[in-house]
């Protein structure tokens, strides 16, 4: 696969010769980058159609022949789960004639259990779980030696599920899901995995919250890998105290627990950054949760067990990062994985999938659901902050005079 940061450059500068006034450089990105359509459809081409892209949880589809759709960059998948427990993605057009084989509904996913096969509406082609075409009306008299095999479901190249995330890429020639994540896997795994440090343990939040802001997909991307200054937009949140915890002396939108760490920023090859922080070797656990004697224990028997289980690299904790493309995480609190889907230059369809420990107690997952809700999405508290932003440098960059000067996007 090439450098997808480097399609994304030379998509930029294809798109924008002879729209600025000044040359695009590292540091200046061209705002036409945010707004137009060509733009718009170079990414889908060199951004989108190479990266692994998240499209779904695992557990939304748990048994075998349930499906789920999802439109993605204007394109609608099937998502199923064959007899064997597979899972597969395809795209949700029949081979005949192109009909949607679950037809759409608006706004939002279809979900539903298909009980042997995907039975086309139109002429009733029929295709098995794993995509493959197994029927055809009048077969014998139609179609006599007809290659069935030639005429399977188009499915992505590959289909990844990764701790419960499933990711999907168009392109054969993509590296496999680990050795895109490269050094980042580290720091996804730090919010995927369960508190204690066990790879893995984590479920979500009964259903994806899905809301669509207009700005362009890219903000929220940036704004979780490397905007390192932009507190001041949460100023008033920060003000109320939302914070999780009983936690003496709790202040601001989050407990106190790296306010001793060192936080660090890190870009991988590939366009992944993360902010992680790390305590220091003597730091001492942050008691929280106090007038809780439930979850308080919980949390205190997790830090316990994670030093216990991962020893020095315990003082690396997440705090959020994006796998590029589209794909974030909030790795502390709110844990959650965050991706920012196009649906044109200047409108994206944000989805919030909200993690915890799958073996808590109920005491810790009711706690937490109110701590995600008056947090993040589309009510919460924090988010609204940011997107406010992200629409109003959207808008920002409209018209005949903000296009030819680019946004300033120097920073040591
Ligand atoms: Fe699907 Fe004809 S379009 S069977
Ligand atoms: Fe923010």
């Amino acid at each position: 696969m090439s450098d997808a940061r480097e399609l994304a450059a030379r998509a930029l500068k294809h798109f924008n010769e002879g729209t600025t006034d000044q040359a695009p450089s590292q540091m200046q990105i061209p705002v036409t980058a945010y707004t137009d359509e060509a733009q718009f459809q170079a990414e889908r081409q060199a951004v989108f159609f190479e990266s692994p892209i998240a499209v779904a949880l695992s557990l939304e589809i748990p048994k075998p022949g349930d499906f789920l759709t999802q439109t993605i960059m204007r394109k609608t998948l099937l998502l199923t789960r064959d007899k064997e427990g597979a899972l597969h993605c395809f795209l949700n057009v029949c081979r005949h004639r192109g009909t949607e084989l679950v037809p759409l509904k608006d706004p939002g996913p279809t979900t539903g259990h298909f009980s042997r096969s995907i039975i086309c509406p139109y002429h009733a082609w029929s295709f098995g779980l794993d995509g493959s075409l197994v029927g055809l009306p009048q077969q014998e008299k139609l179609y006599p030696g007809m290659d069935k095999s030639a005429w399977s479901l188009i499915e992505v190249a590959q289909l990844e599920n990764y701790k419960g995330s499933i990711w999907a890429t168009w392109d054969k020639d993509a590296p496999p899901f680990l050795s895109y994540l490269g050094g980042a896997k580290e720091h996804l795994d730090l919010t995927l995995d369960h508190r204690d440090g066990s790879p893995g343990g984590s479920e979500a939040f009964v259903g994806v919250h899905k809301w669509v802001v207009p700005c362009n997909w890219k903000l929220p991307s940036e704004n979780f890998l490397g905007d390192t200054y932009h507190n001041i937009s949460h100023r008033s949140v920060d003000l109320v105290g939302i914070g999780p915890s009983a936690a003496q002396g709790t202040k601001g939108r989050r407990d106190a627990e790296l306010d001793d760490a060192q936080h660090v920023w890190i870009s991988f090859p590939g366009g992944h950054g993360v902010h992680s922080a790390m305590k220091p070797a003597d730091a001492e656990y942050h008691e929280a949760f106090q007038d809780n004697p439930i979850v308080a224990d919980y949390y205190r028997h997790c830090y316990e067990e994670r030093k216990r289980q991962l020893g020095d690299k315990s003082r690396l904790l997440p705090f959020v990062g994006t796998i590029f493309p589209n794909t974030s995480y909030h790795g502390g609190q709110p844990r959650a994985l965050c991706v920012w889907h196009p649906h044109g230059p200047e409108e994206t369809e944000i989805w919030r999938i909200f993690l915890v420990d799958a073996n808590a107690p109920k005491e810790v997952k009711e706690l937490l659901r109110r701590y995600y809700m008056r947090y993040s999405g589309p009510a919460g508290m924090t988010e609204q902050d940011d997107m406010e932003n992200w629409n109003y440098a959207t808008a920002g960059a409209r018209g005949p005079i903000a296009r030819r000067h680019p946004f300033n996007y120097q920073q040591s």
